[in-house]
């Protein structure tokens, strides 16, 4: 989904598409199906918001920012970063840009290297530092994001899932990026080490001038720290818009369920709050949505919704809210 903004993009994505190959198994043989994991997705981010990607677990979220990052490939669709195609640029390139702290902070970090090394091996890749000036950025990572220098010769285990996550944290500021995609950065966290860990996103964002793509099912979260949002919904974005606006006035009958589910702080979004899960390997040729939508009728049992345009924001739904 698109949004016209005065604002220029930072990174945008259009027409975005992927499945893979997955094995089914039935009682009598395995086969090779195919599953369509993002469709036609576009969606455009401006230099210095924070954008929250949200929708239930399985919907696509680590796909698109696996393929936004470059650690997959999308089968069709082009993405930009600084008007520039992503094909015509190096990893390395990109990598400078763009970095992505993952889902699971302790199991993203190598347990058989120390943290020294597991910081130095990026930087190694980005520039040409020698040891010390190398030592020295990583000295000047740790301390803003609040991890003490003795803790270089340490292993992934002795750490706790937040400070894991400010030293992975580290490791992507590491690069000097201008985007910080962050794949559920708090969610495997207790609630307490949550907060510390979102207000040290705040304070990193505004001293290294960072964009961020936040990705989250914890509406609660996103509500807070994201001034615009995307709600996903089986490779497809339904909505977008002001973060207020989403929250306050959904358009999609699905973002009004998620709104009216997930009032709980980190409750996951589970398909069975609401009924039945489209099937993905074989997908409808209507609307994902029909089968746990209140609003569908039989138009929307044929018809896949188009975006519209209600009042300035983006909807795909025969019959907005
Ligand atoms: N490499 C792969 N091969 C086959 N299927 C995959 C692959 N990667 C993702 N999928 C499938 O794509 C779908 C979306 O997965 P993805 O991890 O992007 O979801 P998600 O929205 O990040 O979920 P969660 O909130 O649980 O992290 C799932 O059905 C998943 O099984
Ligand atoms: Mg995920």
């Amino acid at each position: 989904m698109h949004k016209p903004s005065l604002e220029k993009p930072i990174l945008e994505a259009h027409n975005i598409s992927k499945s893979y190959e997955i094995n089914s198994s039935s009682y009598f043989s395995i086969k090779k199906e195919t599953i369509r994991v993002i469709k036609k997705l576009s969606l455009s981010i401006n230099k210095g918001e924070s954008f929250g990607i949200i929708g239930e677990s399985g919907c696509g979220k680590s796909t698109l920012a696996r393929i936004l990052i470059g650690l997959d490939t999308p089968d069709n669709g082009k993405i930009f970063i600084h008007n520039q195609n992503k094909v015509n640029l190096s990893s390395i390139e990109i990598n400078k840009l763009i970095q992505y702290v993952f889902q699971n902070p302790i199991a993203s970090l190598n347990p058989r290297l120390t943290i020294q090394d597991s910081l130095l091996t990026p930087i190694k890749s980005f520039f040409n530092y020698d040891y010390e000036k190398s030592i020295h950025l990583i000295y000047e990572m740790l301390d803003s994001v609040g991890i003490p220098k003795t803790s270089l010769k340490k292993y992934p285990h002795e750490f706790s899932g937040g400070q894991a996550q400010r030293i992975c944290i580290a490791r992507a500021l590491l690069a000097k990026p201008e985007i910080l995609i962050l794949d559920e950065p708090v969610s495997a966290l207790d609630v307490s080490i949550q907060a510390q860990i979102l207000e040290l996103l705040v304070k990193i964002k505004k001293e290294f001038n960072l964009t961020y793509i936040f990705i989250s099912h914890d509406l609660a979260v996103v509500k807070n720290f994201c001034d615009r949002v995307s709600v996903m919904y089986y490779g497809d974005i339904v909505e977008d818009g002001d973060t207020n606006k989403i929250f306050k006035n959904p358009l999609h009958p699905y973002t009004k369920l998620l709104v009216e589910v997930s009032p709980t702080k980190n409750k996951k979004i589970q398909s069975d709050d609401f009924g039945e899960l489209p099937n993905m390997t074989k997908p409808p040729n209507g609307c994902l949505f029909y089968s746990r939508c209140r609003r569908r009728n039989e138009i929307c049992y044929k018809k896949s919704p188009t975006q519209i345009n209600k009042g300035g924001r983006f909807v795909a739904c025969n019959f907005p809210l």
